[in-house]
C-alpha cells in the first residue's frame, strides 16, 4: 500500500500542561492487516482528560504511553481491509486507534457501529465511553432516587452533560457546576438542568447552599480540588459521591490537592467511591441501547464539539479540555 500514515507520538513526558515539544509528528507507510487484524481509516479521534494521566510515568489502570509511541486514543473509522471474519471493508468501528490516520488493530478489540443510526462522533461521546461513564457512574455508584438532588461538576462536558440529563430522567433535581455564562445557560436552557453554578464567577459554596437547600444526595465529581471541597460541605445524610475524575489536578506540578472537608462523609454517613467505566464493559450494549432510546425520544441530547485540522492539530486541540473551551464531547476530525 502506498498511502502515508501521519501520526503523533509522545516525545517526552510533559510537566504541567503538555507543550508542542512534548510531541513528535511522524509519517510511515500504511501497512496491510495480518491474520485476525483489520485496517481502519480513522475518521474521528476522541480527546479525553484521561490522556494527561497516560503521559505520566506512574502506576495506573493502564500502562503509561511509552516515549516514542503513538499517543493512545479512542477513535472511530471505516474498515478498508480485513483479515478478521467479523469485519468487512465498509464497516464502521470504534476502538483504541491512537493519534494516527490509519490503524491496524486486532478485530477482537473493535466494536461495530452504525453511522445510519447516529453520526460517528456520537459513538465517541454519549453512545461511547463518556456516555457509559455517566450512565454507570451515576446509576450504579450514585444510585439516585426520585426526588433527590444530584450535583455534577464539568457539567457542560461529555460526561457531566449526560449525568445531569440522566438525573432528570430519573426524577431528580439536577444542579450543574460549569465554567462561564454560556455553559451555564446551555445546561439549564438546552439540557434541562434545574440550576447552574458558574464556578468562574460565583462562590460555589454559596451557590450549592442556594440551589440544594436540603443538601446534596449525589455529587458526581469530575474535577476534584476546591469544588469537591465545596460539595463535601453541603452533603445530605447518606450522600454518595461517585469519584469519576479530578481534571482540576491533572496538570498539577506540585502534587494533587486532596479534599480537606472529608470529615463531612463521617458526619453525614456518606460514601465516596472511585470507579472506572471499563469495569462495566460487559454491560455497554445494554446501556447504549437504553440511551439511544432516550436520544430518539428527545429526552437525552448529545453535543459534540468537532475540531478540525487532522492529527497534526492534536497537541493544541487537547488543551481545550483544560482551558474549558469545549462544549460537549471534544473530538478531532481526521
Ligand atoms: N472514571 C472513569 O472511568 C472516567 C471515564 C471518562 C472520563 N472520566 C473523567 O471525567 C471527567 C470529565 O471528562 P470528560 O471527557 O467529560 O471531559 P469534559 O467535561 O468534556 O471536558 C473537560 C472539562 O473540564 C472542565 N475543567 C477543566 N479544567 C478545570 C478546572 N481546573 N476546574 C474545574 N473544571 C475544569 C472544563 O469545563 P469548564 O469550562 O466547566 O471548566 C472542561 O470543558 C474528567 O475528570 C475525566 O478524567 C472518568
Amino acid at each position: 500500500m502506498d498511502a502515508v500514515n501521519r501520526q503523533v507520538r509522545l516525545a517526552q513526558r510533559p510537566v504541567g500542561l503538555p507543550k508542542a515539544s512534548d510531541w513528535d509528528h511522524t509519517e510511515e507507510p500504511v501497512t496491510e492487516p495480518g491474520d485476525g487484524e483489520v485496517l481502519i481509516k480513522v475518521k474521528y479521534l476522541s480527546l479525553d482528560p484521561a490522556m494527561r494521566g497516560w503521559m505520566n510515568d506512574a502506576r495506573s489502570y493502564v500502562p503509561p504511553v511509552g516515549i516514542g509511541e503513538v499517543m493512545r486514543a479512542g477513535g472511530c473509522g471505516e474498515v478498508i481491509a480485513s483479515e478478521h471474519p467479523g469485519f468487512a471493508p465498509g464497516d464502521h468501528v470504534t476502538g483504541i486507534t491512537g493519534i494516527q490516520e490509519h490503524a491496524v488493530l486486532h478485530g477482537d478489540g473493535l466494536i461495530k457501529i452504525d453511522p445510519g443510526l447516529a453520526p460517528l462522533p456520537v459513538y465517541l461521546g454519549t453512545l461511547g465511553m463518556p456516555g457509559m461513564t455517566a450512565y454507570f457512574g451515576l446509576l450504579e455508584i450514585g444510585k439516585p432516587q426520585e426526588g433527590e438532588t444530584v450535583v455534577v461538576s464539568a457539567a457542560a462536558g461529555a460526561v457531566g452533560s449526560v449525568v445531569g440529563q440522566i438525573a432528570k430522567i430519573k426524577g431528580c433535581r439536577a444542579v450543574g457546576i460549569a465554567g462561564g455564562e454560556e455553559k451555564c445557560r446551555h445546561i439549564v436552557e438546552e439540557l434541562g438542568f434545574d440550576a447552574a453554578i458558574d464556578y468562574k464567577s460565583e462562590n460555589v459554596l454559596k451557590g450549592l447552599r442556594q440551589h440544594c437547600p436540603d443538601g446534596i444526595d449525589v455529587y458526581f465529581d469530575n474535577v476534584g480540588g476546591e469544588i469537591l471541597d465545596a460539595a463535601l460541605a453541603c452533603l445530605a445524610r447518606g450522600a454518595r459521591i461517585p469519584l469519576c475524575g479530578a481534571i482540576s489536578q491533572y496538570n498539577a506540578t506540585e502534587g494533587m490537592r486532596g479534599p480537606a472537608n472529608y470529615m463531612s462523609l463521617l458526619v453525614n454517613r456518606g460514601t465516596m467511591t472511585g470507579f472506572l467505566v471499563f469495569d462495566f464493559a460487559d454491560r455497554y450494549a445494554e446501556a447504549a441501547q437504553e440511551m439511544a432510546g432516550w436520544i430518539q425520544e428527545g429526552r437525552l441530547k448529545s453535543f459534540e464539539d468537532v475540531a478540525s485540522g487532522g492529527v497534526s492539530a492534536f497537541p493544541d486541540t487537547l488543551l481545550r479540555l483544560f482551558s474549558g473551551e469545549n462544549l460537549g464531547k471534544l473530538v478531532l476530525e481526521v
